[in-house]
């Protein structure tokens, strides 16, 4: 066991000659790779998260009880680390997420680390597993934080205690597709998310929720589902894994943040990307209707990035969007990447070198 968050004990962030894991880094997909290491941190009766502690990834024990097994009182998270042109490492936004979590723990009746502590753990599980991270240009870490209620409970009430826990993957591209646009049904029957439920939060049931259509529509040969509010079955949510967003001219419009929508990170960071390059973003209701009109659609999300939209099908009506990459979706994917890569300027102050 290695103990983590003290500076003694750190592993180095500069790397002189970049030592790599021996895998094929040419054919990442989205799929999880074991690392070295994953982070554990427990809190204790009052809800106060100790000091945590960097294990060799592996497979953890839990109580068959467990808050998380039995009431699915559970939040994850994602974000990346990206290797630099000269070997050192950036992570994107990481208090972003660390802030997301403790809005999603107090929904689910969790405590949550502090912002310090989630940040610190994501440097020291990084730092501990940065030969897994690939070469520039080839992918990203993928950080996965998760908070889950692991002590016994049988009636139904919060967990009595709470694990905090990180492991990491290299990985590529999200979709099949790569790069190339993606092909979506609009699924106007089974919903996402409820007004007043948790459809805003980063619970694991939410993910659990979308398996059916998602599932369905793969076997029918779409990429992957875009939800319809319950209530007017005419508004556009989010696909499962990412928020949608639609071009018409100089506009680039997105569902609100209204409780049913994840508030993305790479959501709010595109939708600065686009002011800053001239656009006028709107969040606001977008109705399924504006699909027809549009000139671009694409979904951004940790794991997705910036994915362009080739086709939506809604009602047995496919519309499509042209043969390629769309030409804002590129010109917002380059932006992004770029700085998350550190090959442009962080303006924004958005990336954390370790
Ligand atoms: C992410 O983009 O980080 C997510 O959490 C989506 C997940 C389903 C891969």
């Amino acid at each position: 066991v290695l103990q983590a968050s003290s500076s003694s004990l750190r592993p180095s962030a500069t790397v002189s000659a970049i030592e790599l894991a021996d895998i094929d880094w040419d054919n990442l997909g989205f799929g999880l790779q074991p690392t070295d290491y994953m982070y554990f941190m427990k809190c204790d009766q009052g809800g106060t998260f100790t000091k945590g502690q960097l294990k060799r990834f592996g497979n953890i024990e839990l109580n068959p009880s467990a808050g998380v097994l039995n009431y699915g009182q559970g939040l994850f998270e994602g974000l990346k680390a990206y290797r630099k042109e000269d070997g050192n490492i950036l992570l994107f936004r990481p208090e972003e997420n660390a802030l997301r979590m403790k809005m999603g723990a107090e929904r689910m009746c969790m405590p949550s680390p502090s912002v310090e502590q989630f940040v610190e753990a994501v440097k020291d599980t990084v730092l501990a597993n940065k030969r897994w991270i690939p070469p520039q240009g080839k992918g990203s870490l993928y950080i996965r934080p998760l908070l889950m209620g692991s002590g016994a409970v049988l009636g139904l009430a919060p967990a009595p205690e709470y694990t905090f826990l990180i492991y990491v993957s290299p990985v590529g591209n999200y979709f099949k597709e790569g790069l190339a646009p993606i092909n979506l049904i609009v699924e106007s029957e089974l919903h996402r998310a409820t007004p007043g439920g948790t459809g805003g939060v980063k619970t694991i049931g939410n993910y659990a929720a979308v398996l059916k259509a998602q599932s369905a529509a793969k076997a029918k040969g779409y990429s992957d589902v875009l939800y319809l509010d319950c209530v007017h079955k005419r508004y556009l949510e989010e696909v499962s894994s990412c928020n949608i967003f639609v071009v018409k001219g100089n506009v680039i419009s997105t569902p609100s943040i209204k409780g049913t929508i994840l508030p993305g990170i790479t959501r709010k960071s595109i939708i600065d990307v686009a002011r800053s390059q001239g656009f006028e973003v709107e969040e606001r209701l977008v109705s399924v209707d504006e699909l027809v009109e549009a000139d671009e659609v694409f979904c951004t999300g940790t794991a997705v990035v910036v994915s362009p939209v080739g086709s939506v099908t809604y009602h047995g009506k496919k519309v499509s969007y042209g043969d390629g990459i769309g030409a804002v979706s590129q010109q917002l994917y380059t932006v992004l990447t770029r700085l998350q890569m550190g090959l442009a300027e962080d303006n924004m102050n958005w990336t954390v070198e370790l």
